[in-house]
């Protein structure tokens, strides 16, 4: 039995940043996210009786020894489910820099959960797919979908209601994302390693928690009214609240690089001179410019410019995660 998914990256929007259970991987805050379209991962999976053990790879190479461990738990919860002891074979390949604040493991847990789900002979629907992708990551469980989404923090303890849902399609509100990265290096903190220590040790923690559920409440009423002032406003104050916590935490966590603060102000300036613009940042030096359609060019141009930026990607928003007809899987989009 063998499956190849597709899913894009989301850019959380209302930020998560904290988990209310490690182990469960549960989240201490709601999210709000909307999901791209011209980036990908692409993952097969091959079920066979006869593997002794369940392999990863990136581009053809084999993984590192934790992430096919990450890999390994997912596929533990589907085979118990599935009543199955058979191994798998997992081959992915991205469109785009891994580990470097693009997403990678939101389109790589959402593409292989829906993968695996189909290789392992399941039917499962979409908030069910979203649950067990958060268990991978928290940011994967939006990727099932596509457009506006939300994920919801849920309140029972074994995380039933922790999945995210689908606000509205990307056709029905098609914003652009210009994207200028600044660093193709792997971040020096990862977001659960970050997240963990925040939690710890920043004195700020309780109030980004508690602050959370306006921001997703605000952000939800923007996108149901397509109002692209409010959508700004908060996006652009959770993503500076979520940076003001890592930068509290003991020792203190900088994602940002002097380009990435030279593209925030420029983000900034175009929107003070009228172009319909806003910035987010995740765990990584890159910025993320959501804008409408029209001002899209203005945006990319603005950021090519600025020293140290050493790539501008575009994209629209797309579809969530899904499978797709076998083809050579490096083919590009
Ligand atoms: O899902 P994770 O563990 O990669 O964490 C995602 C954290 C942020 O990207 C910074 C915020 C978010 O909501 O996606």
């Amino acid at each position: 039995m063998q499956a190849l998914a597709q899913a894009q990256p989301n850019i959380a929007l209302v930020k998560y940043w904290g988990k209310r259970d490690a182990r469960l991987n549960l989240p201490a805050t709601g999210s709000l996210s909307i999901t791209l379209e011209s980036l990908w991962t692409r993952t097969r999976v091959v079920v066979e009786d006869s593997l002794e053990a369940d392999t990863l790879s990136f581009d053809g190479r084999p993984a590192r020894a934790a992430q096919t461990e990450r890999v390994r738990r997912l596929l533990d919860d589907l085979r118990g489910r599935a009543g199955s002891r058979a191994c798998a074979r997992v081959e992915t390949t991205n469109s785009f820099p891994m580990g470097a604040g693009l997403a990678s493991s939101a389109s790589g847990f959402a593409a292989l959960v829906v993968a695996a789900t189909e290789a392992f002979g399941l039917a499962l629907d979409g908030a069910e797919l979203s649950r067990i992708a958060r268990a991978g990551s928290g940011s994967a469980a939006r990727s099932i979908f596509g457009g506006f989404v939300e994920m919801h923090r849920g309140v029972a303890p074994d995380g039933r209601d922790a999945h995210a849902s689908p606000l509205l399609a990307a056709e029905a509100w098609p914003l652009e994302v210009v994207i200028a990265i600044t660093s193709t290096g792997e971040k020096e903190v990862g977001s659960t390693e970050g997240m963990t220590r925040t939690a710890l040790t920043s004195p700020y923690y309780d109030a980004w928690v508690a602050g959370s559920d306006a921001d997703i409440a605000a952000a939800r009423d923007a996108v149901a009214a397509r109002d692209f002032g409010a959508l700004a406003d908060v996006s652009e104050h959770s993503c500076l609240r979520m940076h003001a916590l890592a930068l509290s935490a003991d020792p203190g966590i900088v994602y940002w690089n002097g380009a990435t603060v030279e593209a925030l102000r420029r983000v900034r300036d175009l929107r003070r001179s009228g172009s319909a613009v806003f910035f987010t940042i995740d765990a990584g030096p890159q910025l993320k410019a959501v804008c409408q359609p029209a001002d899209a060019q203005r945006v990319a141009d603005a950021l090519r410019d600025i020293p140290g930026v050493v790539k501008v990607l575009r994209s629209g928003l797309g579809a969530g995660a899904r499978l797709i007809t076998p083809e050579p899987l490096r083919a590009s989009a």
